[in-house]
């Protein structure tokens, strides 16, 4: 099997390394990729964002599955175009991506197949917004329709907040067109976790489940990043749960999509929260999370790319995947100064001495080479991750493994896991 990932993150590192395992392999691409992908694959200089570029380059090199890591080629149709030419896409067409680029759209399929999920109301008014949320009162949670980079979301603790968020959205262009229709939901509350499903259109398994970090600051501190740091499996999540989740949630949703002639392929995540009253969904990606991925494919025994191909093929219902035991925890290192405004250029030292410390896999993310050492050059670096036997062990050998960088420019957080292991 000819095999092309997409994208350059630490998720794509990890699904390279998964992928390169594999006994079906017999050759990787990534586009555009990074230092760290070029241990295990080709690096392609194309653009993650560029379809017909892509397309080309799997047409002209025989390529029998596409693996985008990013949504935004989704989006954009990227599933769409292979499918034109006959080449195997593990994600959604455009039409289906829309489960993570419209939360309206998410929140209409939650509707017609009663997904649990918050009450919500949608406006293009921002008059209506505002006295909806004065009759409704605070906590309250303030949405951006589109696509917003993670950050078009508030969770309001008072109506003035609420305001605030509705004048930023509505009337200030915050996030241009992606804000200028909100939806404006019941405050949830519970533990917070990552689920991912493999779904191919009409059946589904579970990819498992990860607990991400997603604040910048320790104790869930400071502005919301792409994630900071994980770990799997999350105990609160129990296979009771999963199941759970897997039929009230994951399951009507593939039919519902399905019933309206976009049936979802590829990785379905769900982020939940863990209510008393039992999962409810927060939201939809259509893709895997980043840095959930890298925790989900240390833990994988089974052949990812065997997975991927039963997903594209129609043919998972009598497909099962094996997991190692214990647990994997990834600590995300970013340049000084992200989510805001990250410092580039930095050289990161001791990459061979982490990478050495036993239990320890790095992957990396926004790193590029410069005459033959490694340099910061995107927000989100590295992901230095640990596994063992239990949290405890996975989360000691990651920490060891960040003590061991030589990286005076770039921080993590030391709270990973911390919440589970008290
Ligand atoms: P989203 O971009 O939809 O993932 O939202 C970002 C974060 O806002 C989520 O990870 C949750 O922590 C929080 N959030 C979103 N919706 C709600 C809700 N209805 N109740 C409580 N928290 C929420
Ligand atoms: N870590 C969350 C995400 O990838 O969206």
């Amino acid at each position: 099997m000819r095999v092309l990932v997409v994208g350059s993150g630490g998720r794509e590192h990890a699904l390279c390394w998964a992928l390169s395992a594999s006994p079906l392999l017999t050759k990787l691409w990534c586009a555009p990729g990074n230092p760290g992908t070029a241990s295990c694959a080709e690096n392609v200089a194309i653009p993650a964002m560029d379809v017909a570029a892509l397309v080309r380059f799997a047409g002209e090199n025989a390529v029998d599955l596409v693996m985008p890591g990013p949504e935004g080629p989704l989006a954009a149709g990227l599933a769409d175009a292979l499918g034109l030419e006959g080449i195997r896409c593990c994600g959604p067409s455009a039409a289906a991506a829309r489960l993570e680029s419209s939360k309206s759209f998410t929140k209409e399929i939650c509707d017609a197949a009663a997904i649990p999920t918050a009450l919500w109301e949608r406006f293009s008014d921002p008059h209506a917004a505002r006295a909806f949320v004065r009759k409704r009162g605070a906590p309250i949670v303030i949405k951006a329709d589109g696509l917003a980079d993670g950050k078009g979301v508030v969770v309001a603790t008072s109506v003035a907040e609420a305001e605030d968020a509705i004048a930023a959205f509505m009337e200030h262009g915050r996030f241009g067109a992606s804000g200028s229709n909100i939806v404006i939901e019941e405050c949830l509350f519970g533990d917070e976790i990552s689920f991912f499903a493999l779904c191919d259109g009409t059946s589904a398994i579970s990819l498992g489940a990860a607990q991400d970090h997603k604040r910048v600051g320790e104790c869930d501190t400071g502005p919301n990043t792409g994630g900071m740091g994980a770990y799997s499996p999350p105990a609160a999540f129990t296979p009771a749960l999963e199941r759970i989740a897997m039929e009230r949630i994951i399951a009507p949703t593939l039919a519902e999509m399905s019933r309206q002639g976009m049936p979802f392929r590829g990785i379905l995540f769900a982020g939940l929260m863990l209510t008393e009253q039992g999962p409810k969904l927060i939201e939809f990606n259509v893709r895997f999370g980043d840095p959930e991925c890298q925790v989900l494919m240390l833990r994988l025994r089974s052949d990812l790319l065997a997975a991927l191909i039963a997903a594209c093929d129609g043919e998972l219902a009598r497909f099962d995947l094996q997991w190692n035991p214990g647990a994997a925890l990834a600590v995300v290192m970013a340049a000084r100064g992200y989510p805001d405004a990250p410092e580039t250029g930095s050289v990161i030292g001791g990459i061979a001495a982490a990478a050495a410390v036993v239990g320890a896999h790095l992957f990396q993310a926004g790193t590029s080479l410069r005459d033959g050492t490694i340099v910061a050059v995107g927000g989100r670096v590295l992901s230095v991750c640990g596994t063992g036997p239990d949290l405890q062990v996975a989360h000691d050998a990651a920490y060891a493994a960040v003590d061991a960088l030589d990286w005076p420019g770039g921080f993590c957080r030391r709270d990973i896991g911390a919440r589970a292991l008290a």
